[in-house]
């Protein structure tokens, strides 16, 4: 075959491996970085038309600086890099550059791979991956903390009882408590942003809860925001903690108030939603399923990207000390976590911003609201054991029972509390346990002492349970449960409550 022939075979031929090629592919002139062609594919990923690329220069698909580096970098080695769409979306792509000839030009032949869904999702596991690290921390630093301030709490108690009205040191053990119960506060967010936090949860109507909570919203945001609620009618029902939900809700409308210091609108929307394969392929952490969205929204200052990938970390704040914690968002992000939901946030600079929660959508009618609860007197005579391996928190368990009447059989280990139920002569009314304890778990132990005294009750402590023990619903709805770090008072009314009931007590708070 003669020599031009050849070439021109050769050249047909690789327009037709470049045209048709389902992989993206453009042609570049690397001294004036012109585009000079792209294929079929290229032009898909980008939106321009062959002809629109013909036109256009690499700078203007991934800016001035980028074009220079990138052909002084590339050299047949794959690297990344971040492109505009004509419709101005980013992209990632991951490119490999040949040096070809070209209609008779020494030319550079770029082929693409679209990796944008890759670097999303591993932003996202480096995301997760860093809230559990920081998660575990705090959760782990607010445990420890919550079994001190029982005893803080607990025995300035006990000494504020004992003194006088006019006592001189009454003022200082008050603020102790006063301490106490500001740093149990604290505790308590940190242990909802871990995930740690032992959920009661119930079947919850949406949409009357946000319509309770409604004046009290519109209290909080002032008169120069204009509340509106959207609250789709059917909407399903959805399974969480209701005092956690209005947790959710204010800490929301906090910041869209926050957002908003000149005034504007702030909106709260309910909608039953579906998120379908393709949202879940995109969010490494949603399930497919049907999900109750709950999106707060408002017109003001937005967020850039900077904030927005650090806005659920705890402690971030961009507000002046004194004005926010950081604690919010955080907040926000542990108790739907673990309520098995997911949030979102879309902002925009001065457009303003759209926190979207969504919780797994329920086919269950609502529960019966539970009747009111009757103020039970706090004393009696009746036999407690108690089994919590924390010495102090144990003692302090057993001096405020036994100040109100009862009498207490302590261990503090499970296995010491089977030997005791079997070695008692009398009666045990009720078992008081931790719920997460080394070898054998509150609940097991429970299960494990009825079997020889169906009579006994059960009443939990615990600060948290972690999440081996929320997911395996260790904890059912219908038990008897008090959060550490208490009050003797609460322990004492508790125990009372749990001794009268039928053994399906309510919880404290509803
Ligand atoms: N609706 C909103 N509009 C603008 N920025 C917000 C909004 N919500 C949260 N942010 C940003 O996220 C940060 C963290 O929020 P948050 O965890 O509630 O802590 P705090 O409100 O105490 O600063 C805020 O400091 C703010 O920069
Ligand atoms: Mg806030």
């Amino acid at each position: 075959m003669p020599a031009r022939h050849l070439l021109r075979d050769k050249d047909r031929k690789f327009r037709i491996l470049f045209r048709a090629n389902p992989q993206p592919m453009w042609v570049f002139d690397p001294q004036t970085l012109e585009l000079l062609e792209a294929n079929a594919a290229a032009c898909a990923l980008y939106g321009y038309s062959a002809d629109e690329f013909r036109k256009l220069t690499l700078a203007d698909i991934q800016g001035e600086e980028d074009a220079r580096r990138f052909t002084s970098v590339l050299n047949g080695k794959a690297s990344a890099w971040r492109h505009r769409t004509k419709s101005g979306r980013a992209i990632d792509v991951e490119i490999a550059v040949h040096r070809i000839q070209f209609g008779g030009k020494r030319v550079q032949l770029a082929v693409l791979m679209d990796i944008t869904g890759r670097t999303q999702l591993e932003d996202q596991l480096r995301q997760a991956q860093k809230m559990e690290a920081v998660g575990m921390l705090a959760g782990g630093v607010a445990h420890d903390f919550n079994n001190l301030l029982t005893i803080i709490t607990g025995y300035s108690q006990l000494i504020l009882n004992s003194l006088g009205p006019h006592d001189p040191n009454r003022h200082s053990v008050e603020q102790i408590m006063k301490a106490g119960e500001s740093a149990a506060a604290l505790t308590r967010q940190l242990l909802s942003f871990s995930r740690r936090q032992v959920l009661q949860p119930k079947v919850i109507d949406l949409n009357g809860l946000v319509s309770r909570l409604s004046a009290m919203l519109r209290r909080l945001i002032g008169e120069d925001i204009d509340l509106r609620l959207e609250l789709r009618p059917e909407l399903g029902r959805v399974s969480a903690d209701p005092g956690q939900l209005e947790q959710v809700i204010m800490n929301l409308v906090v910041n869209a108030r926050e957002a908003m210091p000149q005034g504007g609108t702030l909106t709260v929307e309910t909608a039953n939603s579906y998120l379908d394969e393709t949202y879940a392929a995109q969010h490494m952490q949603v399930k497919p399923g049907p999900y109750v969205l709950l999106a707060v929204s408002d017109n003001g200052a937005g967020m850039d990207a900077a904030t927005q990938a650090r806005l659920f970390e705890p402690f971030f704040t961009t507000k002046v000390v004194g004005k926010g914690t950081g604690l919010g968002l955080s907040t926000v992000f542990g108790i739907v976590k673990q309520s098995g939901g997911s949030v979102e946030v879309y902002s925009a600079l001065g457009q303003g911003t759209s926190v979207k929660v969504y919780l797994p959508r329920l086919d269950q009618p609502v529960a019966m609201e539970s009747g009111t609860a009757q103020k039970t007197a706090v004393c009696g005579t009746e036999t407690i054991l108690v089994v919590e391996d924390d010495e102090m928190v144990r003692s302090l368990v057993r001096e405020t029972l036994e100040r109100v009447g009862y009498q207490v059989l302590d261990v503090a280990d499970p296995m010491a509390a089977r030997g005791l139920s079997e070695s008692h002569p009398g009666a045990i009314h009720l078992l008081i346990a931790d719920v997460v304890m080394p070898r054998l778990s509150g609940p097991a132990l429970a299960q494990e002492l009825i079997g020889r005294r169906p009579a006994l009750k059960v009443l939990y402590i615990s600060g948290y349970t972690d999440s081996a023990v929320v997911n395996s619903g260790l904890l059912e709805r219908e038990v008897a449960f008090l959060q550490k770090p208490f009050t003797p008072a609460a322990l004492a009314e508790k125990v009372r409550e749990v001794l009268e009931g039928d053994g399906k007590t309510k919880h404290a708070g509803e």
